[in-house]
């Protein structure tokens, strides 16, 4: 099982002066139980791409397939979305935006109850979800609009979780968090990856994100996938990044200032510990 996009090429207004090719004949494979970044400059169609995995945009040539559901622009093959919808949670760009209710056990439950599930089976759920985004029962009973931004977020996204999604898509879940509400939001993806089994989109701009917590990356330029390949690959391929004008992570930046000065660490190394081991381990070395 697993997401496959098949020449998928997206463009907005196809039948005005102004239509714009987001996506041009994109082909991608995402396997389960991944965290993949998706990355790219501003524009490059991250956003574009991700929507198409639960149908809120409908390709104009090519198709997704996720596991037997596949979209494609015949809307009469596009069969069976609202599955699709339960399949794939998909957390929008600020998503606290879109709380509405008046108590957070009623804004969570809305989504299960949406996909069929009983009010009490979905008022269970809820009490486990809110504790999966760090946040305890008696939250249930506030008003969400009284939180704070993070504490939003999370209830969001137990809203998303509430339906017991397989993939998750993220569309920049940390933007405009500061770094600890960040790294929470980070661990929390982790956990849900690595002990819920949940396969993991995630749209970032934060190198330091994809370094550190994520499996595979997507690198989208002008609409298409330029390079999709692991973590470890990505980050290892200096020319690469240089000549795309990535961002370096802390990590990767400091071995390269140090290869600079003639210190040469080849393993690839992810703490900052390994770092400071091998730098010891140089200079030893070298006396
Ligand atoms: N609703 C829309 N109508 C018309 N054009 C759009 C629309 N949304 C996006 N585009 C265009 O499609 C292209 C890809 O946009 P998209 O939002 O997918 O980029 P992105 O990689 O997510 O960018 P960012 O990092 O800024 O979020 C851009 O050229 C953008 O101008
Ligand atoms: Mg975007």
């Amino acid at each position: 099982m697993s997401i496959i996009f098949e020449r998928l090429t997206h463009i907005y207004d196809a039948s005005l002066t102004t239509s714009q090719v987001a996506l041009h004949e994109v082909d991608l494979e995402v396997m389960d139980g991944t965290f993949s970044a998706i990355i790219g400059e501003t524009g490059s169609g991250k956003t574009t791409l991700v929507q198409h995995i639960n149908a809120l945009l409908i390709p104009n040539e090519g198709c997704v397939k996720v596991d037997e559901f596949v979209v494609t622009k015949k809307k009469k093959e596009n069969k069976n979305l609202k599955m699709l919808r339960k399949k794939v949670g998909v957390v929008f760009q600020f998503p606290e935006y879109q709380l509405f209710e008046e108590t957070i056990l009623k804004d969570i439950i809305f989504g299960p109850k949406n996909f069929g599930m009983n009010e009490a089976d979905a008022i269970e759920k809820a009490k486990e979800v809110i504790q999966l985004v760090g946040l305890d029962e008696s939250y249930l009973e506030k008003n969400p609009f009284n939180l704070s931004g993070g504490q939003k977020r999370r209830i969001a996204i137990a809203g998303i979780l509430a339906a017991d999604p397989d993939i998750l898509v993220l569309d920049e879940p940390t933007a405009g968090l500061d770094p600890q509400g960040a790294k929470e939001m980070m661990t929390l993806f982790t956990t849900l990856n690595k002990d819920h089994n949940k396969t993991i989109i995630m749209v970032t701009h934060d190198m330091e994100h994809v370094f550190h917590y994520c499996d595979h990356v997507v690198f989208m330029k002008d609409g298409k996938v330029d390079k999709n390949c692991s973590t470890k690959q990505f980050f290892e391929d200096i020319e690469y990044l240089k000549s795309m004008d990535v961002k370096l992570p802390f990590i990767i930046e400091t071995k390269e200032l140090l290869r600079k000065k003639g210190i040469v660490i080849e393993e690839y190394v992810e703490t900052i510990e390994e770092l400071v081991n091998r730098i010891q381990n140089e200079v030893k070395k070298h006396g």
